[in-house]
């Protein structure tokens, strides 16, 4: 199988059914992106929606967030839950400007990785979505993707498993169109490869997925050991 096979579907999919005009994808500021995927971690997109617009109209600028007080950016969390995503974005937005010169360091994983609240797949996405740097992610969504596709056994909550998923994950991306890429995967598992009840018929890679393939999508990714 040619290597660009799933990413080539995936993003012909990507043009026809994906979301493209949400708020945070009209843009490459890093700051933006970066609030809309720390809101996205654990909440869903038709809820950040508003949260998001009257964030951004209260802090529209890095500098903006880190002069704000924490109480502040608490209340205009109020609602999202979660709240260490709140105190960890003002804590990041204090650090990038004392650290960074109030710019990210976008085009270091390291040094993204290193900054409060981002994790190795939120400082991926910002990359891609931002740069469109070869940047690989892998959230809860793109890890049931991963291991359907390749019927990787075995929770991934074990550190070898995600080594693995990790490894497949680095071996679907592309080498081009970065950030479509990285929203087409993601919105495949959040709309089509779904937990319960997977849409296959509507997939776009489901003629090469060995889970669909061996019937055993409600089987896979390997649920955590009781
Ligand atoms: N979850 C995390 N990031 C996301 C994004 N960019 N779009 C949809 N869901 C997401």
């Amino acid at each position: 199988m040619k290597v660009t096979c799933f990413s080539d579907s995936l993003l012909d999919w990507y043009q026809h059914q994906g979301r493209k005009h949400l708020p945070w994808q009209q843009t490459q500021d890093p700051y933006r992106i970066w609030v809309s995927e720390i809101m996205l971690q654990q909440t869903q997109v038709t809820t950040v929606l508003g949260y998001y617009q009257r964030f951004m109209t209260r802090f529209p600028d890095l500098a903006s967030l880190a002069a704000a007080s924490l109480d502040e950016v608490l209340h205009h969390w109020a609602g999202l839950g979660y709240y260490s995503r709140a105190r960890n974005l003002h804590r990041c937005a204090q650090q990038v400007v004392a650290e960074h010169q109030g710019a990210f360091p976008v085009h270091d994983q390291q040094l993204m990785e290193a900054l409060p609240g981002i994790g190795p797949s939120t400082a991926a996405a910002i990359r891609a979505f931002s740069t469109g740097a070869r940047a690989v992610i892998l959230d809860g969504n793109v890890k049931r993707v991963v291991a359907r596709y390749f019927a990787i056994e075995g929770w991934p909550g074990q550190s070898a498993i995600t080594r693995l998923l990790w490894q497949k994950a680095d071996q679907l991306t592309p080498d081009t169109r970065l950030a479509e890429y990285t929203q087409a995967i993601m919105d495949l598992g959040a709309t089509c490869c779904t937990p319960r009840n997977p849409q296959c018929g509507s997939c776009p890679v489901q003629e090469h997925c060995q889970a669909h393939l061996q019937g055993r999508t409600d089987q896979l990714p390997t649920a955590k050991p009781g």
